[in-house]
This record gives C-alpha cells, structure tokens and sequence, in this order.
C-alpha cells in the first residue's frame, strides 16, 4: 500500500487504483465472501454537510464487511471550535480504525491525516470528491468495458467532482473534455498536472467553453449541480453564467449512439439537466449511485483490512 490516506486520486498510482476497481468489482459480484473481512473495525465519519449517498453507503458498506460506523456531524464535534483539529484526529486514533471526513476546506482533511496514525478517507471536500470518481470510472468501466480511450463529456461547474474525474481521467486512461462557463473552470494547477501527466495512460485532457462540442461524439455525458454545497448564496448568479450549459436534447444528440448520461447527484432537474436525459434510457445514474457502496467497500478493504 503506497498510502495511508485516500485524499486524492491523485495520490495514488494507476496500477493501485485500478487493483481498487478489480476489489470493487469482486466485492460486488460476491459481497458474502468479504462479510468478516473488516470484523468488529470502527470507522467515525465527520460530517460538516449534508450528505445521502455517502453517508448511507459507508455506513451500510462497513457493516456488510464486518464493521461498524459513528456519524459524527459538526453538531456533536465542532471541529477546529470545540476541539482543535489534532486532538480530534488523536482522540480518534485511540477508538476506532478509520476516519471519513465530510467538510469545506481540503486542508482540514489534510490536517487530520497528518495527526492521526489511522487511514482517513475523503468524503468529499470543496477541491475534491474521490469516493465519487472511483465509483465514477468503476460504472465506465462496467458499461463500456474499459476506461481507456473512452470519452467522457463533463459540462458544468470545475468543482469538485470535476477534479476527481480529472485525477481519475489520468490515472484510468480516459478522454476528458471539459466545457465550463468562463470563471466557473476547473482549477488551472489540477489541469495543469493533468495536461502534464496525461501521456502516463495516454489519457487526454482538454478545457472548452461550448457544451457542444464537449459532447461530439462522447461515450459519457456527465454534469453536476450548478452550485455545490456551502455556495448557496451564489446560486442566483450562477443559474444565470450556467443557463447555456443545461445537459438536455440537443446537447447530448451530439454524442454517440450509445452514450450513457451520468450525474453524482444530488440532481436539479431543469437545471444542470433535462428531466427528458436524466430519465432516460441513457441514464445510468442509479447504477453509479449504488457502485458508490462497493468502490467504498473497496477503499475501505485496501486502507483499514
Ligand atoms: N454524490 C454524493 O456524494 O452524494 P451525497 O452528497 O448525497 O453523499
Ligand atoms: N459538487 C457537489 C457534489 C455533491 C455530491 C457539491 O459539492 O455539493
């Protein structure tokens, strides 16, 4: 194991990761056979926002391997007001086996890994969101066979999710093509590190402004809320700077045939998508969502097992 922590995609080596994505297929082709695998193991999961997906699936995952979980919100804890950062992260190391930290600022999460001497695993901060990216390339991958080669469209916001899928666009060998509003793209040192480590899986990364002609001939269409949580009083502005970047019918008729639309949800239908892509045959949100339980199961087997 190259790392203790899962903060990043980036952190880790495409051979890893993708050792990951095999765990999680065999996990889910097979979930019995890893029912002790993390027997009687405690994972604390720190949540300063809001969360179904991740909070439902970690907290299902560890028990179907054995183990058990604490939702810690920010009500309980306060981190960093209460309590500082490292005598959370020290408390914690003396009770239970793993951390998952839900929050704002990236550093914190970076904080409590360095204090604490157990894995720590990000649940999503507003840099970056890698649970969701390996559940991402796991569902690309089980679609359309590989990740390698394959197009993926992103059409919104450079948030979070859109840099996890840059790091894994890397690391899985995909194609990227990203179209954001002007202001709104993702940030330049995470593309810059993409555009230079690219040629490692022969991935391709690239940053437009037109929808359209993101979404030519793609395999994946893929878009995420307008504005992200803890943004809220900049929803307003951002309907207007995003109105052109809906995902409806006429962009993904650029795409291939056989394109599959994906989305992390939560989703804003009429906003960042079209009720008539989201619901549609095209649609395989609900399968990325329920890979989010084996990825994690995966992630949690490689850091804590
Ligand atoms: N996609 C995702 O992380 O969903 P939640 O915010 O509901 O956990
Ligand atoms: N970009 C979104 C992702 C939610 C899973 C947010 O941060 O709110």
């Amino acid at each position: 194991m190259e790392n203790k922590n899962f903060i990043t995609i980036r952190d880790w080596s495409s051979d890893a990761l993708n050792e990951m994505l095999a765990l999680a297929d065999a996990v889910k082709d097979n979930p019995s056979k890893y029912a002790d695998t993390l027997q009687r193991k405690a994972l604390a999961m720190i949540f300063e926002k809001p969360s179904l997906r991740t909070r439902v699936s970690f907290d299902v995952g560890i028990q179907q391997l054995g183990g058990f979980s604490l939702y810690l919100t920010q009500h309980e804890i306060n981190l960093g007001q209460r309590e500082s950062v490292s005598d959370v992260a020290h408390n914690l190391e003396r009770m239970v086996q793993g951390i998952m930290v839900r929050t704002f600022s990236h550093s914190v999460v970076e904080d409590i890994a360095k204090y604490a001497s157990i894995p720590v695993i990000n649940g999503l901060t507003d840099f970056c969101h890698p649970c969701q990216a390996m559940a991402d390339y796991m569902t690309i991958r089980e679609v359309k066979k590989t990740t390698r080669g394959v197009k993926i469209a992103y059409i919104g916001d450079g948030n979070n999710v859109a840099h996890s899928l840059i790091y894994g666009a890397v690391r899985f060998g995909s194609a990227l093509y990203i179209a954001s509003p002007s202001g709104y793209e993702p940030d330049p040192e995470v593309v810059r590190w993409a555009k230079e480590n690219a040629g490692e899986t022969g991935s391709r990364i690239e940053i437009l402004q037109d929808p359209f002609l993101a979404a030519d001939e793609a395999d994946v269409i893929y878009t995420d809320v307008w504005t992200s949580m803890g943004a809220e009083s900049e929803a307003a502005r951002r309907r207007e700077a995003f109105r052109s970047f809906q995902v409806n019918d006429a962009v993904v008729s650029r795409a291939k045939s056989d394109y599959v639309f994906m989305h992390c949800l939560p989703a804003h239908r009429g906003e960042e998508v079209s009720g008539s892509v989201i619901d549609s045959e095209h649609s395989i949100v609900f399968q990325q969502a329920e890979n989010r339980l084996h990825a994690q199961k995966a992630v949690m087997i490689t850091l804590m097992g």
